[in-house]
C-alpha cells in the first residue's frame, strides 16, 4: 500500500501529469505535490479532479524530448524538487514504466500514442458548435434557442439535453411532462442538419417497480458488489436518481435533499463482458425511442452522493478506505471512498480474476467508455462522438474530454488552454472547457473572450450549470451575437484545416491543440508559453485572457506569420508582440511555407461540407508552402481503415501550385470542388493571370484578383469544377 521510487531528472523542463488544474504548463519544481485519484472534483489549484494520467514528458537543454508513462492504476502522487529530481509514491499495484524517446515534442506524443492507442476520429459534425445547459427547463426552451440561433445565423451543429430530459434523472427514461416533444424536436433538427447528445450517466436506480436498466442489469448480473465473504451484496451509492414519488425541495440543503429524494443507486462493473452487452442494449431501446447522435457520459469517476455506501460505513478492510499513507488529494482526511464507492467494492476483470475497487478506481471512466463508444457505433451506424469526464491512458481512442466544471472566471479561462495543452500530451486530442464556464454568473467581457478562444477548442461547447442566468451567445446583446458570430465564423471556415489535423492524430498522433515548442523546441523563448496555442504546425492562436485587455503580449516565433484578418505579412519573428485587440477581435496568424484547406461557413456542416474547397496557401521566405486535405463522408466508421477517403497534398513553390493525390477513395456523394485559393506573400509585382492544368492535362485560364498592397493573390477555380480527387496544378504569371 506504498510503493515509492525517486529519480533524478535530466532537466527541469516538465510537462504533463494530471489530472489536475496546474498554472503554468510548464511544471514548477519547488517541493510541488500533485495526487493523482479520479474524483468528482472541479479543476481547483492541487486538487486531483476527473482523471488520471501518470505521463509526463521532460525536455533537456538539448532540447530532445522524451516520454514517461507509469502505468499503475491506484492513487498516487508525484513530488518535483529543483535537484531536479521527481518522486512517485504509488498506493498499490506495480512500478510498471514505459518510456518513448522523441527526439522531438511532437515524436514523443506520436510514440506515446502508438502505445497506448492512438486518437479517435471525431465525426465531422462534432467540429461544429456546440450548445448545452444544466438546467433547461423543457423541451420549448430548447426549441426557442434554437430558433434564436438560426435567426441570428450562427454556426452552430449540436443541441445537447442534460439530466433535465430525464424523468427523475434515470438513465434512459424521458421525462414526458417537460420534454414530451423532445423526440419530435430532434427529429426535426436534425432533419435540418443539426446533431443532437444525449448525456449518460453509469448509476442506475435501484428503488423502481418496472425499470428495464435495473431490472435487466440484474438479471446480466452486471452491478458492482462486495465479495462473497463479505455478504455478495449491491454496494448502494446515490447519484442523480431520485425515488418515485416525491416532490423535491430544492430550497433544502444538499444533504438532506441528498437523503430524503435519491434513490439507492447501482454502479455497472464496465470490465465485465456482460456489462457492455447490457449497456449496449439499453442504448439501443433508448435510440428506438429517441434518436441521438452522439453520447456525453458523465459521472463516471465514479461520483457518488454519498461517502463508501449509503449509510457511511463500507465492510471488508478498513485500511483500504483509509490507507496508511494517503496522498495530498482533495479531502485527505476523509478517506479514499469520499464521494465514490466503498474501495472494498469488488470488480471482475474480463479474465475473471475479481480485484478490489481501490486498485482499479482510476479505470472506472476508462472501462465506461469503450463500451459507450461501441454502443454509440453499433447503434446509430455512424462514428458519432463520445465525451467523457473520467479518463486514464487509451480513453482517447474512444472518446473527447472535457475539462469539467470550471468557474466562470478569467483564471479558468486561461487555464483551460494549459488542460487542453496537456490533454493533447496524454493522446485525447477532442477537447475543450465549457465555454463562459459551468459555475456562477459568467460576466459580459468574459463570456465574449470565452467565444474567442473556445472558437479554437476543438471540442467548443457552450454548457452552463443548474441556475445560472444564460451564456448562450444569443443571451446577451446584438454586439455579442455578432462577435460570436464572427468567430465562430472563422472556425468554420477553417474546419477542413482542423479536420486534417484530426485525421494526422488519429493516423499518427500528432498533436491537434499544439504547444508553441513542440514546433519551435530550439527556440527556448516557446518552453513556458501557454497563454497562446498553435492549431497544428500552422495556425497560432493568440486570446485576450484578461479584463479590459486591449493589447495582447504575444510572442511569435521564428518564421513568416501572416495576420489571418488581413492577409498581410506582419514582418516580426522571433520577438514579443503587442497585438491590437478589440472586444470583438482575436489574434489568429498563419505560418509562412503552409498551406490550410478551407470552405465558406454555413448555418451548420451539413451545408458548410457542400460549398467548393478553398486553400489559404501561405508562403514561406522562398515562396514555398505545403499542406493536404483529407476528406471523408464525416461520419462513417472507420473510413480510414477501410479506405473511404480522400487524402491529398498540396505544395507550392515557384509560383506553381500543385496537388498529388495519396489516396482516392471517395465516393460520389462526398466529392467535392476546387474553389478560391488565396495566395499569401505573392509580392508586389502585378499578377495578370493565371491557369490551372486539370488531371487530363487540359488547361484552364482562371480569374485572379491581386491585391499589390496587401499582397494577397486571389485565383478563382470555383466555375471550373476542378475535383480535388484529381491531382491539378496552378500557375500564376506577373506581366
Ligand atoms: C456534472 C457535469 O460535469 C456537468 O457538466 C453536468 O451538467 C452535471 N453533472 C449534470 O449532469
Amino acid at each position: 500500500m506504498f510503493i515509492q521510487v525517486s529519480t533524478r531528472l535530466s532537466s527541469p523542463f516538465i510537462y504533463g501529469f494530471g489530472e489536475t488544474e496546474h498554472p503554468t504548463y510548464k511544471h514548477d519544481l519547488n517541493y510541488h505535490t500533485w495526487g493523482m485519484f479520479s474524483k468528482d472534483q472541479p479543476p481547483g489549484y492541487k486538487m486531483n479532479c476527473y482523471g488520471v494520467h501518470p505521463f509526463y514528458m521532460g525536455l533537456e537543454d538539448t532540447a530532445d524530448a522524451h516520454g514517461v508513462l507509469l502505468l499503475n492504476s491506484n492513487a498516487m502522487d508525484v513530488t518535483f524538487q529543483p535537484t531536479p529530481a521527481l518522486t512517485y509514491r504509488t498506493l498499490g499495484g506495480i512500478l510498471d514504466f514505459y518510456m518513448v524517446l522523441g527526439p522531438t515534442p511532437e515524436m514523443v506524443v506520436q510514440e506515446y500514442t502508438a502505445l497506448i492507442g492512438r486518437p479517435v476520429l471525431p465525426a465531422y459534425w462534432s467540429l461544429g458548435f456546440q450548445l448545452c445547459r444544466y438546467g433547461y427547463a423543457n423541451d420549448s426552451e430548447i426549441e426557442q434557442l434554437y430558433s434564436e440561433m438560426i435567426a441570428a445565423g450562427i454556426p452552430y451543429d449540436v443541441q445537447y439535453a442534460d439530466i433535465d430530459y430525464m424523468e427523475r434523472q434515470l438513465d434512459f427514461k424521458l421525462d414526458e411532462v417537460n420534454f414530451p416533444g423532445l423526440p419530435k424536436l430532434v427529429d426535426r433538427m436534425r432533419g435540418e442538419g443539426m446533431r443532437f447528445i444525449f448525456i449518460l450517466d453509469p448509476a442506475i436506480s435501484g428503488n423502481e417497480t418496472d425499470y428495464s436498466a435495473f431490472d435487466r442489469g440484474i438479471a446480466a448480473d452486471v452491478f458492482i458488489k462486495y465479495p462473497s465473504h463479505l455478504g455478495g451484496n449491491i454496494v448502494w451509492g446515490k447519484v442523480w436518481p431520485d425515488l418515485p414519488n416525491v416532490t423535491v425541495n430544492e430550497d433544502l440543503d444538499w444533504d438532506t435533499q441528498v437523503e430524503k429524494y435519491r434513490s439507492y443507486a447501482a454502479f455497472p462493473d464496465f470490465f465485465r463482458t456482460q456489462t457492455a452487452t447490457w449497456w449496449k442494449q439499453e442504448i439501443k431501446d433508448f435510440y428506438d425511442k429517441m434518436k441521438f447522435d452522439g453520447l456525453w457520459i458523465d459521472m463516471n469517476e465514479p461520483a457518488s452522493f454519498v461517502h463508501g455506501t449509503v449509510g457511511g460505513s463500507c465492510l471488508g478492510n478498513p485500511l483500504l478506505e483509509n490507507p496508511p499513507y494517503m496522498p495530498p488529494l482533495e479531502s485527505k482526511q476523509m478517506g479514499l471512498n469520499h464521494k465514490t464507492l466503498c474501495m472494498n467494492s469488488e470488480q471482475t476483470l474480463t479474465n475473471g480474476k475479481n480485484v478490489s475497487h481501490y486498485d482499479v478506481h482510476n479505470l472506472y471512466g476508462w472501462s465506461h467508455t469503450q463500451p459507450t463508444y461501441d454502443a454509440l457505433l453499433e447503434v446509430t451506424g455512424k462514428r458519432g462522438i463520445v465525451v467523457t469526464r473520467s479518463t486514464y491512458p487509451t480513453s482517447g481512442k474512444w472518446a473527447g474530454h472535457w475539462l469539467g466544471d470550471n468557474n466562470s472566471s478569467w483564471d479558468q479561462l486561461y487555464k483551460s488552454i494549459i488542460g487542453m495543452l496537456e490533454f493533447s500530451l496524454f493522446g485525447i486530442s477532442y477537447t475543450g472547457a465549457d465555454i463562459c464556464g459551468f459555475f456562477n454568473t459568467a460576466e459580459y467581457e468574459m463570456c465574449l473572450r470565452w467565444m474567442q478562444l473556445g472558437a479554437f477548442y476543438p471540442y467548443s461547447r457552450n454548457h452552463n450549470g443548474k441556475g445560472n442566468p444564460r451564456q448562450d451567445p444569443v443571451s446577451w446583446d446584438e454586439k455579442f451575437t455578432e462577435a460570436s458570430r464572427d468567430v465562430l465564423n472563422i472556425r468554420y471556415t477553417l474546419l477542413p484545416y482542423l479536420y486534417v489535423l484530426m485525421f494526422e492524430s488519429h493516423t499518427k498522433g500528432s498533436t491537434v491543440v499544439r504547444p508553441l515548442l513542440h514546433e519551435f523546441v530550439k527556440d527556448k523563448a516557446t518552453w513556458d508559453i501557454h497563454t497562446q496555442f498553435l492549431w497544428g504546425p500552422a495556425l497560432l492562436i493568440s486570446p485576450a485572457l484578461g479584463p479590459g485587455v486591449t493589447v495582447v503580449e504575444g510572442y511569435l516565433p521564428n518564421a513568416r506569420w501572416y495576420d489571418y484578418h488581413t492577409a498581410k505579412d506582419v514582418n516580426m519573428r522571433a520577438t514579443k508582440v503587442s497585438m491590437i485587440t478589440p472586444l470583438n477581435h482575436i489574434n489568429l496568424h498563419v505560418r509562412g511555407g503552409y498551406i490550410l484547406p478551407w470552405q465558406k461557413p454555413e448555418n451548420n456542416t451539413f451545408y458548410s461540407r457542400k460549398n467548393p474547397l478553398g486553400l489559404i496557401v501561405a508562403l514561406s521566405d522562398s515562396g514555398t508552402a505545403q499542406g493536404s486535405f483529407f476528406w471523408d463522408d464525416g461520419e462513417g466508421i472507420d473510413t480510414v481503415g477501410g479506405n473511404q477517403y480522400l487524402h491529398t497534398t498540396f505544395s507550392a513553390e515557384g509560383k506553381t501550385l500543385s496537388s498529388v493525390v495519396v489516396h482516392n477513395g471517395l465516393v460520389a456523394a462526398d466529392y467535392v470542388n476546387l474553389g478560391l485559393v488565396k495566395v499569401w506573400g505573392a509580392g508586389t509585382v502585378k499578377v495578370t493571370g493565371a491557369t490551372l492544368t486539370d488531371y487530363e492535362g487540359l488547361p484552364h485560364s482562371l480569374y485572379v484578383q491581386h491585391n499589390t498592397d496587401t499582397e494577397e493573390l486571389i485565383i478563382d477555380a470555383t466555375s471550373k469544377a476542378v475535383p480535388l480527387h484529381s491531382p491539378f496544378s496552378i500557375i500564376w504569371r506577373t506581366g
